[in-house]
C-alpha cells in the first residue's frame, strides 16, 4: 500500500456555507475520496481535519454526517494540537483576524478565505507575523479556477486579443430582503459591524481577477451605496443594512487597460451568468463567465450600423464562438487546496500568499475611500 502522510489540519468555520459545502466536502473530504494528495516521493498527504466552531450540536452533526472524529469548540485547544500543522479560517469575516493572529502564534501553516482581514492595517499585520515566523500561507482565490476565467487566461496568454483596451465586469442577482421570501445569503453580509458590504466581500475578489489575469491594479474610483436600506434576519426580525449592497467601480491596470465592474445584490440577471467580464482587444474580444467564454476575432467582426429607423435584422449574440473546454476542469477549491497543501509539504511553488490577500483588502478599502471622498485613489505597493 502507497504511504499516506497525515496532515491535521483547523477547519474553523466548518458549518458555514463556504466552510462545510466548498472547503470540507468538495475539497478535503474529496482529496480523500480521491486517494489523498500525491506528492513528487510517491507518498500521499492525507487530510485530518479538525472542525472547529461555535455549537456543539452542529459540530457533531457534522462530523457524524462524514465519519469524523475529531471536533471542538475550543479553538485554543486545537491550535495546541501537535499533529495540526495548518489553521484554515472560513469564518465570518469579522472574527478572521483575531483567529489567524492565534494560529500564527501557535506555529501553523495559514490557509484562509478571503477577505483576509476587515482592514488593510490588520491584513498587513498578519502577513508579517506569518513571514517573520516563517510559516506558508495562502489565501483563496477561488475565482481564478473557474473554467470561464481558464479560458480567458489561456485567450490572453495566447495574445489572442492583441493589445488589450478594456474590461467590463458585471456581477450581481436579487438578494431578497428576507420579508416576504427568505434572504439567500447570510444577514451578516448586510451589517458594516459584522464585517459585511459587497466591496469588503467583492473586491478581493476582483483584484486577484484583475491583477493575475491582465495586470496589476494603479488607481480605483468608486461608488458605493446601499440601495435596500431594511433587511429582514434568519429569524424574520427587521434589521437596519448598514452594509453597501452596491458598487459602481473603475480600475485602472498597468499599461492602461481600463476596467470598470459593476457589483450589486440590488440587481435582477439578464446574462448568461452571475458574473461575466468582456474584454475587448484590438485583435478580440472576450466575454468570460463562471463555465462558458465565447470569442469575436477582428477578422469575425460584423460592422454594424447605427440606424435606429431600422429593426436590428440579426442577434449580435450569435455572432460569437464558444472557447472549447480542451481539458477538465476540477473544482477550483479543491484545486486551490491541493496547490497549497503541496506548497507546504514540499516546497511547491504558490502564489496567492497572505500579501495577495492583503492587497485584495487593500483595494476594498481604496473602494471605499474613493466613494467616501468623491476621488480616485491610487494603490501603493505595500510595506513589507
Ligand atoms: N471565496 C468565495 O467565493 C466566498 C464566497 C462566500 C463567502 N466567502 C467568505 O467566506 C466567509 C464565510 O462566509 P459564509 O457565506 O460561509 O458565511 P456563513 O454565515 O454561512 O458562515 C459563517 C461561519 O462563521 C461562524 N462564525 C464564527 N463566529 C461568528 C459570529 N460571531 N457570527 C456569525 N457566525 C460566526 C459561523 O458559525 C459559520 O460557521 C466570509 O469571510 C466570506 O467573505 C467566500
Amino acid at each position: 500500500m502507497t504511504a499516506r502522510i497525515p496532515v491535521g489540519i483547523v477547519l474553523n468555520g466548518v458549518t458555514g456555507r463556504m466552510g462545510y459545502r466548498q472547503h470540507l466536502v468538495r475539497s478535503l473530504l474529496a482529496i480523500r475520496e480521491a486517494g489523498g494528495v500525491a506528492l513528487k516521493d510517491g507518498t500521499y498527504l492525507w487530510p485530518e481535519p479538525v472542525l472547529v466552531g461555535r455549537s456543539e450540536a452542529k459540530l457533531r452533526d457534522v462530523a457524524e454526517r462524514h465519519g469524523l472524529t475529531e471536533w471542538t469548540t475550543d479553538l485554543g485547544a486545537a491550535l495546541a494540537r501537535p499533529d495540526v500543522s495548518i489553521y484554515f479560517d472560513a469564518q465570518v469575516t469579522s472574527e478572521r483576524e483575531k483567529a489567524i493572529g492565534l494560529a500564527i502564534e501557535a506555529g501553523k501553516h495559514i490557509y484562509t478565505e478571503k477577505p483576509l482581514a476587515t482592514t488593510l492595517h490588520g491584513a498587513i499585520e498578519l502577513a508579517r507575523a506569518a513571514d517573520a515566523a516563517g510559516l506558508r500561507h495562502g489565501v483563496v482565490q477561488d475565482k481564478l479556477f473557474l473554467p470561464g476565467l481558464r479560458k480567458l487566461k489561456r485567450l490572453v496568454d495566447g495574445g489572442f486579443f492583441g493589445q488589450i483596451l478594456s474590461v467590463r465586469g458585471e456581477f450581481g442577482y436579487w438578494v431578497f430582503e428576507g420579508d416576504w421570501q427568505s434572504a439567500q445569503r447570510p444577514s451578516w453580509n448586510y451589517r458594516a459591524a459584522d464585517g459585511g458590504g459587497i466591496v469588503v466581500d467583492m473586491f478581493p475578489h476582483w483584484h486577484y481577477v484583475l491583477e493575475q489575469i491582465f495586470a496589476p491594479v494603479t488607481a480605483v474610483t468608486a461608488h458605493v451605496t446601499t440601495h435596500i436600506p431594511r433587511r429582514w434576519d434568519e429569524q424574520g426580525e427587521p434589521y437596519e443594512a448598514t452594509a453597501d449592497d452596491a458598487a459602481y467601480a473603475i480600475f485602472e491596470l498597468e499599461g492602461g487597460v481600463v476596467a470598470q465592474i459593476n457589483s450589486s445584490w440590488a440587481v435582477r440577471v439578464n446574462r448568461d451568468e452571475l458574473v461575466e467580464f468582456q474584454v475587448d482587444g484590438t485583435h478580440g474580444s472576450a466575454v468570460a463567465g463562471l463555465r462558458g467564454c465565447r470569442i469575436q476575432p477582428r477578422a469575425a467582426t460584423p460592422k454594424p450600423v447605427w440606424n435606429p429607423d431600422l429593426p436590428v435584422s440579426h442577434s449580435f449574440r450569435e455572432q460569437w464562438q464558444e472557447v472549447p473546454d480542451n481539458e477538465e476542469y476540477d473544482n477550483g477549491f479543491k484545486a486551490q487546496w491541493e496547490m497549497f497543501l503541496r506548497h507546504v509539504a514540499e516546497d511547491a511553488p504558490y502564489t496567492w500568499d497572505l500579501w495577495a490577500g492583503a492587497r485584495g483588502v487593500q483595494m476594498a478599502e481604496l473602494g471605499l475611500q474613493s466613494a467616501r471622498e468623491g476621488r480616485r485613489v491610487e494603490m501603493t505597493e505595500l510595506d513589507r
